[in-house]
């Protein structure tokens, strides 16, 4: 029996990257996972086959969350698929994952480009967690992943870092309010991650060079470094643990 044997959880943006390694990690430790999908459908369904190789469950649900109408239509679909396949439409555990990175300056930044990283990165998050907490059961939990950035100071990702600083502060927020209902609310704070986000700063020696000397380890992270972390914040050995941002920078900029 995994730790999570029994719980139900939601990833969003599953389909790669940290997302899939926390949803493959919160299955092998027993959940049943809802692996959430933008536009990937086919990659999402590859997560949710792994799964079922290695003796899980899943289920695959596409929306775009950077919309309230994606983000209704994630829980008109989610409620189907948990009733027909669980027997009810709760879950346990959601995790607002889905997130884009956006490289720009100060005076790069256009009005379009800052009401795209905050209606993915803000907006959303805060608008699936609304819709989560009816659903949500008491004792669950909400494990947010903001970024290092929140921390470091990092110009050439102006926007992006104050998108993730918002995230810092709804999930102190949220700690107190969830409180009474023994629901945990946490951040992870990644730094560098292989994953496609990086695609552009890790294809290059200097990049490979810059990322892997930002950490004391003296290496870029993988989505298993942070999914790991994710496992903890999810399991019951964290209940005493709530409105913390977790640094997972591997030692970023100490
Ligand atoms: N990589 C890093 O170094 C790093 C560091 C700190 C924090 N983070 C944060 O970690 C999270 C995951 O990052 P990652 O590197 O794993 O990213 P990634 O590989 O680019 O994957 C992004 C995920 O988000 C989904 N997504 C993007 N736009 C969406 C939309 N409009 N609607 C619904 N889903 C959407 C994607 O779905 P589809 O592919 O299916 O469209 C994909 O599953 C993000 O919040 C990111 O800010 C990453």
């Amino acid at each position: 029996m995994g730790m999570l044997t029994g719980k139900i959880a939601v990833v969003t943006g599953a389909s790669r990257g940290i997302g899939r390694g926390i949803a493959l990690r919160l299955a092998r430790d027993g959940a049943f996972v809802v692996v959430h999908y933008g536009r990937r459908r086919h990659e999402a369904e590859g997560v949710v086959s792994e799964i079922q190789q290695h003796g899980g469950a899943a289920v695959a649900i596409g929306a775009d969350l950077s919309t309230i109408d994606g983000i209704h239509q994630l829980y008109s679909e989610l409620d189907i698929a948990l009733r027909e396949l669980r027997g009810d439409y709760r879950f346990d555990i959601l995790v607002n994952n889905a997130g884009i990175g956006q490289i720009l300056t100060m005076e790069e930044a256009t009005v379009d480009s800052f009401d795209e990283v905050m209606n993915m990165n803000v907006k959303g998050p805060f608008f699936v967690t609304q819709r989560a907490l009816p659903r949500l059961r008491d004792g669950g939990r909400i494990i947010n992943i903001s970024s290092f950035v929140t921390r470091v100071a990092s110009p050439s990702v102006f926007t992006y870092s104050m998108s993730k600083g918002a995230i810092d502060v709804f999930t102190r927020a949220l700690a107190e309010e969830l409180g009474n209902r023994s629901i945990t609310v946490n951040a992870i704070q990644p730094g560098i991650i292989n994953t496609e986000m990086n695609a552009g700063t890790l294809q290059h020696q200097d990049g490979q060079q810059y990322a892997a000397g930002l950490s004391t380890f003296n290496r870029w992270g993988e989505p298993e470094d942070i999914a790991d972390i994710a496992a903890f914040l999810a399991s019951n050995d964290s209940r005493w643990v709530t409105g913390q941002c977790i640094d997972a920078s591997g030692g970023s900029r100490l």
